[in-house]
């Protein structure tokens, strides 16, 4: 039997921290033999945010050495860059063309941003439109992301359907996949951990940069257990495990971190030695690389050329 089709994209706008991870990175590596899977850097949609030319390409290079470090095994998934497709661009004009501006100004990321003083490019407007084209593409069933993701998805799932209704069956309506104890991973002040709230956890920076953002948590809870340090704690360890460690250190709030940032450094230790071995083989990546783009692009290609025909562009 055919295996479902998931697919998920991470920015490459900085290093991914411990949000990313939880949130969405791990579930595409846990479920990476149970379906065909597609793992995409999406470089397009960093493009609203970066402007710069050596920024870009570096973070790009590193986030695929992230994936590959975390356990991304190209014999089952594909890994891919999205500007190696390039009908990711051609397939969000046809959408763009289908949907309106108010129905689009309805989202999220784009309100939050401008509400915040941040004039939108119209690259920014359209990011929904342009994720939608990426899931849509390959006939995706599900996507595994954070909550924040979560309205993106509805909207290409409205899409597939708008379009569907207009040219006859051709997409598959994704659905998200969002775990719930996952789905809004805190950061180190208890909001959301956000690169854009600079309360990140880099999940490959060095020991100091760890150490320096685990020390950094907000602890002004009062009481003995530290909240902030503990939701962080329960997703390197089970809370069985962590129940003697709270109650031997009860108001220690610098022990507890301590046995934080130690538990954090021993599960990305693995991780950090497969980061290595990838960073010393670049051609061996570039590799890898190149066959998923072949296998998106002969995926999304053929999806095109049936897009074409049913709306008259072929
Ligand atoms: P991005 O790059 O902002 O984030 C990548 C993934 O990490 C999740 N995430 C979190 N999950 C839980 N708790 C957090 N604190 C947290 N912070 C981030 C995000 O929900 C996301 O799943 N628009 C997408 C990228 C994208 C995409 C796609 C995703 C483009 N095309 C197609 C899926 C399918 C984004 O900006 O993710």
């Amino acid at each position: 039997m055919a295996k479902k089709i998931l697919l998920s994209g991470i920015q490459p706008t900085g290093a991914p921290h411990v949000g990313n991870y939880f949130g969405m990175m791990k579930q595409v590596i846990d479920l990476q033999n149970e379906y065909e899977t597609y793992g995409m850097i999406v470089n397009y949609h960093a493009l609203t945010t970066i402007s710069n030319k050596t920024e870009l390409e570096e973070n790009t290079k590193n986030v695929v050495l992230d994936f590959l470090a975390i356990g991304a095994d190209p014999e089952k998934m594909i890994l891919f860059k999205q500007s190696d497709v390039p009908e990711h661009v051609e397939l969000t004009w046809i959408f763009n063309c289908l949907v309106t501006m108010p129905w689009l100004s309805r989202a999220h990321a784009f309100k939050d941003k401008t509400d915040k003083g941040i004039e939108a490019s119209v690259g920014l407007f359209d990011y929904p439109v342009l994720m939608a084209a990426d899931i849509l593409l390959y006939d995706t069933e599900v996507v595994p992301v954070g909550e924040d993701q979560r309205q993106h998805v509805e909207m290409a799932r409205e899409i597939a359907r708008k379009f569907n209704a207009n040219y006859g069956d051709t997409f598959a309506e994704p659905k998200e996949m969002i775990k719930a104890e996952v789905a809004i991973v805190p950061g180190t002040d208890g909001q959301k951990m956000s690169k854009s709230y600079g309360n990140t956890i880099p999940l490959f920076g060095t020991d100091e940069e760890i150490q320096k953002a685990v020390m950094s948590i907000v602890t002004d809870s009062g009481t003995d257990i530290p909240a902030n340090v503990y939701a962080i704690h329960k997703l390197f360890k089970t809370e069985a495990d962590l129940a003697p460690i709270y109650e031997e250190n009860k108001g220690k709030y610098k022990a507890l971190k301590d046995a934080l940032l130690a538990d954090i450094l021993a599960f990305v230790t693995p991780m950090r030695e497969r980061r290595e071995y990838y960073v010393n083989n670049p051609d061996l990546v570039a590799e890898i690389l190149r066959k998923g783009s072949e296998k998106a692009n002969a995926k999304a290609s053929a999806k095109m050329q049936d897009v074409r025909k049913k709306v008259g562009l072929d």
